[in-house]
């Protein structure tokens, strides 16, 4: 298989700064933010500025080196772990990084910490670029030649450390000639497929189309797509798994049309804890994403909404999860 990189750089770490390329702006303007303090890691992180599962880990694992580079003390640096630990309760990628980092503080003296703590996190970013790497060559086989294969929310390179987990597999298997056309949920309500995903697929040349989420049903049904792959922000032993809202709607059709629905995520995304999706803690954000678009008011501007930021998906809708150590298929307990 041919080697499959990204131009696409979310997060770098310069002798600065942390910068992080400001993903709310996409696909208007490509900025990034210089995030010299933590408290603008987290802010970051809290307001999608970066986002997408492994990113966030990721990205938290910078913030720790940030965090030894300007604390006074260990105290302090613990205490910015909890604040990045804050941001986000859904994705376990956060958990799992800052974890590895708890780990290292635990490990070194206090002289040698911000060394070992960015190292840390160039080591979870390489591994995660190098997941993606093997999730895409493990995922291939599962396409049909030209296949018109649905996506949901945004799971590329602006979500991870490399080419993407789903969107990774299905970049990879349009070069191997068995993707010929994405369809891409637009996902509301803050549109990581409309503007990211559809960004990330115009830059490679891989046709696409959007979709407002509501038709992915009339799609289905007059046979426009062979496979469905999305991510996930938390997968439990049974295989149940959170995903951005409306995937659960997504695999319930999938399943009601006879195609098979795929999940692609590294290990950092299971977490073995939970025996299933009932206890994953979901996100719920502000109304006010609901009630708008951008700066434009779309309701009564105290309109009641309801926004969880994930659903979850049962495991038994899932044909297979794409990992990085290759494809798990039912039963998942
Ligand atoms: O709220 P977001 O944009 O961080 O949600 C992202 C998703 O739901 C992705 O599908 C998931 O994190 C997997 S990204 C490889």
């Amino acid at each position: 298989m041919q080697t499959l990189t990204t131009t696409i750089i979310p997060v770098r770490w310069t002798e600065s700064a942390l910068e992080i390329l400001d993903q709310r702006l996409l696909p208007g303007e490509e900025r990034y933010l210089a995030c010299r303090r933590v408290e603008e890691v987290a802010e970051a992180i809290r307001t999608l500025a970066v986002r997408g599962a492994p990113l966030i880990g990721v990205t938290a694992a910078y913030g720790m080196a940030l965090a030894a580079r300007v604390a006074g003390s260990r105290d302090e640096v613990e205490a910015y772990r909890a604040l990045l630990a804050s941001t986000r309760p859904t994705a376990v990628n956060l958990f799992w990084a800052l974890e590895r980092c708890r780990r290292v503080m635990d490990a070194v003296a206090d002289a040698d910490l911000a060394a070992a703590l960015l190292t840390e996190a160039r080591a979870i970013h390489a591994e995660d670029a190098a997941a993606c790497r093997a999730m895409a060559a493990a995922g291939v086989p599962l396409f049909p030649e030209g296949s018109r294969v649905l996506t949901h929310c945004n799971t590329g390179a602006l979500a991870t450390g490399g080419i993407g987990t789903a969107l990774g597999v299905i970049r990879a298997a349009h070069a191997a000639g068995r993707v010929s056309h994405v369809w891409v949920d637009e996902t509301r309500p803050l549109l990581q497929g409309a503007r990211l995903t559809a960004w990330e697929l115009q830059r490679d040349g891989i046709p696409y189309r959007v979709l407002c989420d509501n038709m992915a049903a009339a799609l289905m049904r007059a046979g426009q797509v062979e496979v469905v792959i999305v991510g996930a922000d938390r997968i439990t032993r049974n295989g149940d798994f959170a995903n951005k809202t409306g995937t659960y709607g997504v695999a319930a059709l999938a399943h009601a049309h006879g195609i098979p629905f795929y999940v692609a995520a590294p290990f950092s995304t299971v977490d073995t804890a939970l025996a299933d999706g009932e206890a994953i803690p979901v996100e719920f954000r502000a109304e006010d994403e609901i009630r708008r678009c951008g700066a434009t008011l779309l309701t009564p501007a105290d309109a009641p909404a309801w926004n969880p930021s994930f659903d979850v998906t049962p495991g038994t809708l899932v044909a297979g999860f794409v990992t990085e150590r290759g494809v798990v298929r039912p039963p998942f307990a």
